[in-house]
C-alpha cells in the first residue's frame, strides 16, 4: 500500500498538482482535511495569530500545541510541523526537537528551512528516520527587513538550483519553493525527482500552498501572490452586528434558546 508520502511523489510522476495548506487549529483542519494532499502547522502562525513582526519569535512549545489541535481535525491528508527557528542549530539538537514533535503531536513529518546549509542536519534526520520537508527562496526565519523575490540574478538561480539538489540529494521528500522567480522554479521543478510545492512561485511547481488564513480573508495581506477566495472578516463583522443588534432588543435568546 502507498504510504501519505510516496503518493506525493506519485501526483509528480503524473503530472497530478498537489494542493497543501495551513492550518493551525482543529476546526479549521477540518474544513481543509478534504480538499489538501498536505497541512501544515506553519510558524506564519507568529504573524498571522499573534502579530508578531517575526517567525523568529514562535517556539516549539506554540509549535506542538497548535498541531495537537491541527491533528483532531486531520484524518486524510498528511500532516506536516514546521521547525521554529533555533530549534534546528545542530545535528542533536534538530533530531531531539523533531522526534519530541512527531511524538507529542503525531504529525507525518517535519519541515525546515534552508538549503545547503541545513543539509548535514536533513541527513541525519533522514537516518533515523524523521520525513522531511525542505523550503528555499524567501525563508522567513532568516529574512531580516524587507521580503524580496529570488532568483533575479544569475547567481541567486545558481545557488537555488544548489540548494534544491542537495537537499534532495540530503533525502527530503519535497521542497518548498517561496518566492522563486517563474522561469527558475521550473528549472528547480524539472532538475529534482521530488515534488516542490510552490507559494509564489509559478504555477510550474508540483503544487501550491497558500496560507489559508490569506485565501480566506482573514488577514489584511495584499501580497503579490495571494488571492483571496472569500471574505470571512466581513462574515464574521456581519454576524456579531446581528448578535449584537437580538442582545440589544432582547431578541435573543427568544424561547427556542432558553430553557
Ligand atoms: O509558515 C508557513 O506557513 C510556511 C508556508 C507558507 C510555506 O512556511
Amino acid at each position: 500500500m502507498l504510504t501519505k508520502i510516496s503518493r506525493l511523489a506519485l501526483k509528480k510522476k503524473k503530472n497530478s498538482k498537489i494542493v497543501c495548506l495551513t492550518a493551525y487549529s482543529k476546526n479549521i483542519a477540518e474544513q481543509i482535511d478534504n480538499y489538501a494532499d498536505l497541512v501544515l502547522v506553519g510558524d506564519s502562525l507568529g504573524s498571522v495569530l499573534y502579530n508578531f513582526d517575526t517567525t523568529r519569535k514562535v517556539n516549539l512549545s506554540m509549535m506542538i500545541e497548535h498541531s495537537k489541535s491541527v491533528r483532531k481535525g486531520v484524518k486524510k491528508s498528511l500532516l506536516i510541523v514546521d521547525m521554529p527557528f533555533n530549534s534546528y542549530k545542530n545535528k542533536s539538537q534538530a533530531l531531539k526537537n523533531c522526534k519530541k514533535v512527531m511524538k507529542e503531536t503525531k504529525c507525518d513529518g517535519i519541515k525546515l528551512e534552508g538549503g545547503r546549509k541545513i543539509t548535514e542536519i536533513v541527513k541525519h534526520l533522514v537516518k533515523f528516520k524523521i520525513p522531511v520537508i525542505g523550503h528555499i527562496g524567501i525563508t522567513p526565519q532568516s529574512v531580516r527587513g524587507k521580503f524580496r523575490y529570488k532568483g533575479k540574478t544569475d547567481i541567486e538561480k545558481k545557488n537555488l538550483l544548489k540548494d534544491s539538489k542537495s537537499l534532495e540529494e540530503a533525502g527530503v521528500f519535497a521542497i518548498v519553493l517561496e518566492c522563486i522567480e517563474k522561469k527558475v522554479s521550473q528549472e528547480i521543478t524539472e532538475s529534482v525527482n521530488v515534488p516542490t510545492i510552490g507559494i509564489g512561485s509559478s504555477n510550474f511547481c508540483d503544487g501550491q500552498i497558500l496560507v489559508t488564513d490569506d485565501l480566506l480573508g482573514l488577514t489584511d495581506n495584499n501580497i503579490k501572490f495571494v488571492k483571496k477566495y472569500a471574505n470571512l472578516k466581513n462574515n464574521i463583522r456581519n454576524a456579531v452586528k446581528k448578535f449584537k443588534l437580538d442582545v440589544k432588543s432582547g431578541s435573543y435568546p427568544s424561547a427556542k434558546y432558553s430553557y
